[in-house]
């Protein structure tokens, strides 16, 4: 079946998101199949918003393991707590990074990323994937990606299996 994302036209953020969340949860809601819906959701973020990286990492045993994504190559394996997808996972909460130097053990798969967003998915208290979204320039994220964001981890998780 095609799918089409519609867009508004030199929309706001917020305009974007609010046009956007319902287009992934209907787009997720007639397939049950995990992979599958990630890979769509990553889609969607990096046709609406054309940042750097999107992706998921998932959690494996004892470490991150890098899921479905659109952007350039990137690392395979992160262990819990190191550079800012660990963090998230080890923490459970969102990181808003202004600036990925600043950040103490930031791993940096692809040179050209200035900053980022990484959201936990998490489901019965446990940490279970992590969403990193990477910019090429400084300062991207604010609170309204992290709203959005979370909101749609938060939905993620509702549907995970
Ligand atoms: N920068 C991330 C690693 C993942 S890549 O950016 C795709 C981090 O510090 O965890």
């Amino acid at each position: 079946m095609a799918e089409e994302l519609f867009l508004p036209d030199n929309g706001s953020k917020v305009e974007i998101y609010e046009s956007i969340l319902p287009q992934i949860k209907g787009l997720t809601s007639i397939e049950t199949d995990l992979i599958a819906n990630l890979s769509n959701t990553c889609a969607v973020l990096k046709e609406a918003f054309h940042h750097l990286w999107i992706g998921f990492y998932l959690v494996k045993n004892d470490e991150l393991v890098l899921g479905p994504f659109q952007g350039p190559i990137a690392c395979t394996r992160i262990k819990k707590g190191k550079g800012v997808c660990g963090t998230t996972w080890a923490e459970a909460k969102t990181y808003v990074v202004e600036d990925v130097e600043a950040f103490p053990g930031h791993i940096a798969c692809s040179s050209a990323s200035k900053s980022e967003i990484v959201a936990p998915v998490i489901v019965n208290g446990e940490v279970v994937a992590v969403l990193d979204i990477d910019s090429d320039q400084l300062s991207t994220f604010d609170t309204t990606d992290q709203k959005y964001i979370e909101e749609l981890c938060n939905y993620l998780a509702s549907k995970w299996s």
